[in-house]
């Protein structure tokens, strides 16, 4: 029996979809997480010849969908002239498991991952911050540095990449689309010693921020490591923060506490808990100006779900994409 599923394009996505929906969904889903009705297996993740292949997948009742995301990996892609990341998403009815639609991923991994970061700085970073310091000047830092400012007004935006051009196109394009300057700073103590939120987006193996550079009161959303060999933070800093993560079992895995935690830098009850139990009240987030916190961001896919839920819904509503027939 045939049956149509709609497919929406990035291009549509970009378009149609605002930062701000994805901020609010991502926050809902972190929420709704704590009430223990989501069925979330781990990510599954295989190394194939060039890079890796991912699975990621979530059933979440309370937003009516189930989604899985298949994804891509490919380091050598940049030179193809191809994201180095491909994914696609595709929804499912959850009562009958018909297919609904089939989107583009890559976007949408963004969106959900610059919403993450933006949300952990809403609910833990100082009422009074003035300045934003984004360390990885490529897609992810893309995304999070337009999150972010939907969530704080910031006087002052710095970005460090050590790759110049990098640095060179970030700050070109970043700085005509939010129409306010966006500062590049040669070293990366000049952004760390000046920032009250840093949002970290590399893909290093060698941390990148010192422990004698950070000052007391800073918000650190950590976002790039998302395998266990990569870490952003020095060992050291991982002690003075207030450590939150996205999903506690995950980040003690994979994400940047994972080496900490193994080296017996910090114990897994330094860990106070996850975003979403600060979002519901159920934990205490930041609990002093001088308080260093710290989220580990390693990315859940209910933040794809829910996401892709909310784009489904507009493009049904709003009648974008194209219905074709399975
Ligand atoms: N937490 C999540 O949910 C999530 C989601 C997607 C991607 N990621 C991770 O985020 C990271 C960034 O992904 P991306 O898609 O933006 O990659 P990207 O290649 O587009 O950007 C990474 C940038 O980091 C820079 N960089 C690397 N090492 C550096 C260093 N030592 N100092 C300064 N800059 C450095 C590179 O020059 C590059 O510009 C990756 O590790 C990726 O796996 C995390």
């Amino acid at each position: 029996m045939a049956y149509p599923i709609l497919i929406i394009s990035q291009k549509e996505i970009i378009s149609r979809f605002s930062i701000q929906e994805s901020i609010d969904m991502v926050e809902q889903a972190f929420a709704n997480h704590e009430k223990g009705n989501d069925i979330l297996p781990r990510k599954l993740i295989f190394q194939v010849p060039g890079g890796i292949s991912a699975c990621m997948a979530s059933m979440l009742p309370d937003l009516d969908v189930l989604a899985m995301k298949l994804g891509q990996g490919r380091e050598e892609n940049p030179k193809r002239n191809l994201p180095n990341i491909l994914s696609q998403i595709s929804l499912f009815d959850p009562d009958t498991g018909k297919p609904l639609a089939l989107m583009d991923g890559s976007w949408v991994t963004g969106l959900r991952t610059g919403a993450a970061a933006a949300v952990a700085v809403k609910h833990l970073a100082r009422t009074d911050v003035r300045t934003l310091g984004i360390l990885g000047a490529g897609f992810q830092g893309r995304h999070a540095l337009r999150a972010a400012v939907q969530v704080r007004s910031f006087e002052e935006i710095r970005v460090y990449d050590s790759f110049p051009k990098a640095l060179e196109s970030y700050v070109a394009e970043l700085s005509k689309d939010l129409g306010r300057p966006v500062e590049p700073v040669r070293l990366p103590q000049d952004l760390v010693t000046k920032s009250d939120v840093i949002i970290t987006c590399t893909n290093t193996t060698v941390p990148i921020v010192q422990n004698e550079w950070l000052r007391p009161g800073t918000h650190l959303s950590c976002m790039g490591a998302d395998q266990a060999w990569k870490q952003e933070l020095a060992n050291g800093i991982h002690a003075r923060c207030t450590i939150f993560g996205d999903h506690i079992e995950q980040i003690c895995h994979l994400g940047e506490v994972s080496e900490p935690l193994e080296k017996g830098h910090i114990d897994r009850d330094d860990i106070r808990g996850t975003l979403g139990q600060v979002i519901n009240g159920s934990i205490e987030g930041r609990t002093s100006d001088d308080e260093i916190t710290l989220f580990d961001g390693t990315g859940m896919a209910i933040q794809d779900a829910a996401v892709a839920r909310r784009i489904y819904d507009l493009a049904a509503q709003e009648k974008f994409g194209i219905w074709a027939e399975l």
